[in-house]
């Protein structure tokens, strides 16, 4: 039997995948490189010595899929296919809900015809909105996302809570996920944004390659230890662990189960700079500007639940995912 990992060339597909084939897991990737680069894979081929089965397909071609689930025998999926950007997904809406909703929908479509009935989706924090206070838990309320990408978490949460309700025989697990960073320590595999990042972590990792200038942080007036944003950063490896117990939670069971992926501490904006200096050796060049639109002050996890019911725990600190990043950035300074 096999997972089917839609989205596997990407940053958190391609160091899950990683994680499953320690784990002596057989996998096959469905991606259509829309935001990645086959040498993802080819990369996580020399990590893991092995070799992957992969797939150039859309997942919103609901035909290719019946076929690639006929010629393999899955038992799960892990759907991290969807288009990312915040900023993007405001001048683009339509695309991110045909990308994302579409997609999603077209792949359920493929796996109902296929007797499939087990998935991990790539969920995010956004879903909690604005008003929620930190530490954030599964059963608080969900809504007012502030931009389409976060509409699209929100739906597709819905979307597969309406199907478990409609057919108790599913199992799905929703992750939240904080704020993924950090590579993988052979430094091979990676972020790779192809735009200047929008993102914090990759944005300083820029600065300091010499890719860009100078980071701006949004905002010092917040009401936080230091006035500048605090998130729950969280190392893409422990996040990629986090998949293979879900994998293993769902084959085990039905129902829908939610499950915050995060440290359950915040860091501000100007602790991860300190960390990224401290523990590389070099000097970020910033200046404070104003607030960034739709930002909150804090955000950060109460990860207690994915503990108690998957046994599983971030364990990289933030050292660790500022020397990893580093590595993989002054490794690839132009990506894969
Ligand atoms: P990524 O862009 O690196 O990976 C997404 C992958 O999906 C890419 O390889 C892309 O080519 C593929 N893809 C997109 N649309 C597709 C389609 N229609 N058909 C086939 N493949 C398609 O992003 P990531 O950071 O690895 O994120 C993975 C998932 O996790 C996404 O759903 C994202 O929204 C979610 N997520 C990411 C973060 C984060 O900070 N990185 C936070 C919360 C949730
Ligand atoms: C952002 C998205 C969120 C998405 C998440 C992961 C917004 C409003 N939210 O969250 O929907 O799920 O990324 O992809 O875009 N910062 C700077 N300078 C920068 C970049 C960021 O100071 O150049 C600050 C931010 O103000 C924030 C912190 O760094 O306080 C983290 O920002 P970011 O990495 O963009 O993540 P989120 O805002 O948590």
């Amino acid at each position: 039997m096999s997972v089917l990992v839609t989205g596997g060339a990407g940053y958190i597909g391609s160091h899950t995948c990683v994680e499953l084939l320690k784990n002596g897991l057989d996998m096959i990737i469905v991606d259509n490189y829309v935001n990645s680069s086959p040498e993802a894979v080819r990369r996580v081929e020399e990590i893991s010595g092995k070799k992957i089965k992969t797939y150039d397909c859309d997942i919103r071609d609901t035909e290719k899929l019946d076929k690639i689930f006929s010629e393999n025998s899955v038992d799960a999926v892990i759907h991290f296919a969807g288009l990312k950007s915040v900023g993007e997904s405001c001048s683009q809406p339509l695309r991110y809900y045909d990308n994302n909703i579409g997609g999603t929908i077209s792949l359920l479509n493929a796996m109902t015809k296929a007797g499939c009935k087990k998935i991990v989706f790539s969920s995010s924090a956004t879903v909690y909105g604005m008003n929620n206070i930190s530490p954030l838990k599964e059963d608080m309320q969900v809504g007012g996302t502030t931009n389409p990408y976060g509409t699209t978490k929100l739906y597709i949460e819905k979307i597969l809570q309406d199907i478990y309700a409609a057919d108790n025989s599913w199992s799905i697990c929703l992750l939240r996920y904080f704020n993924p960073i950090g590579a993988h320590k052979s430094g091979r595999i990676g972020e790779n944004p192809r735009d200047i990042p929008n993102n914090l972590m990759p944005y300083i990792s820029q600065v300091a390659v010499g890719k860009l200038k100078c980071l701006h942080v949004y905002g010092d007036d917040y009401d936080t230890p230091d006035g500048t944003g605090v998130r729950d950063y969280i190392h893409v490896v422990d996040l990629a662990v986090g998949h293979v117990k879900a994998y293993q939670h769902i084959l085990e069971k039905t129902g829908v189960d939610i499950y915050n992926l995060g440290t359950g501490h915040g860091v501000s904006v100007l602790q991860l700079i300190n960390a990224f200096e401290k523990v590389n050796g070099i000097k970020i060049n910033y200046v404070i500007d104003g607030r960034r639109l739709g930002d909150i002050a804090t955000c950060y996890s109460d990860a207690s639940k994915a503990e108690r019911e998957l046994g599983w725990k971030a364990e990289r600190g933030i050292e660790e995912m500022c020397e990893d990043t580093w590595r993989w950035q002054k490794n690839n300074p132009n990506g894969f």
